[in-house]
C-alpha cells in the first residue's frame, strides 16, 4: 500500500474540511477534503464507485471563476451535503463534485484520488506529490480580483 498519509477521517469530520497543497508538474495545487454525507460510515456507493470512501478530495477552485472554495480560517462552507462557492453561491455535491445550480451549473469539480485505510486518509493520486498542510502562505488574498498575479495555474 502506498500514498502519503494526510490526516484522519475524524479530523475532516470534526473540522468540516481540511486542505493541503500538492505539486503537479510545475504547478502547485490546492486540494481540500470534505466528508461525504451520503456515506457517513463508509458504506458502498450505489454505483460501486468510490465504495466506502467517507471523505472526498477536490481541487480548491470553483469551476466558474478562479475562486477558492476552501479558505484559510473559514474552511469549505458546506450546506445540505454540498460545498457552497463563496463568490456566487453555486453548490457542489460533496460526494460527486457535481453542480446543478447557479453560475457553475453543469460542471464538476476535479477529483483527487485518495484512499481511506484504518481511519486515515492517504493521497494516492499519481499526478500529485504532497507539499504541505493548508494553503500556500504567499497567495492568501482571495480578494485580489481578476488582476491577481496568482502563481497558481489550473
Ligand atoms: S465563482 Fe463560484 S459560482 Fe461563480
Amino acid at each position: 500500500m502506498s500514498g502519503y498519509r494526510l490526516t484522519t477521517v475524524e479530523t475532516v469530520r470534526e473540522e468540516g474540511s481540511w486542505a493541503f497543497t500538492a505539486r503537479e508538474g510545475d504547478a502547485d495545487r490546492e486540494v481540500f477534503l470534505v466528508p461525504c454525507a451520503d456515506e457517513p460510515d463508509g458504506g458502498t456507493a450505489e454505483d460501486g464507485s468510490d465504495a466506502g470512501q467517507p471523505v472526498r478530495a477536490w481541487i480548491n477552485r470553483c469551476t466558474h471563476e478562479d475562486q477558492r472554495l476552501y479558505r484559510e480560517g473559514v474552511g469549505a462552507v458546506t450546506r445540505d451535503g454540498s460545498v457552497v462557492c463563496p463568490k456566487h453561491g453555486s453548490a457542489f455535491d460533496t460526494c460527486e463534485g457535481s453542480c446543478d445550480n447557479g453560475e457553475a451549473a453543469g460542471t464538476t469539480l476535479r477529483a483527487i484520488d485518495i484512499e481511506v485505510r484504518d481511519g486515515a486518509v492517504f493521497l494516492t493520486d499519481d499526478d500529485l506529490a504532497y507539499l504541505s498542510e493548508g494553503l500556500p502562505d504567499d497567495d492568501g488574498d482571495d480578494d485580489a480580483g481578476p488582476s491577481s498575479s496568482s502563481h497558481l495555474t489550473f
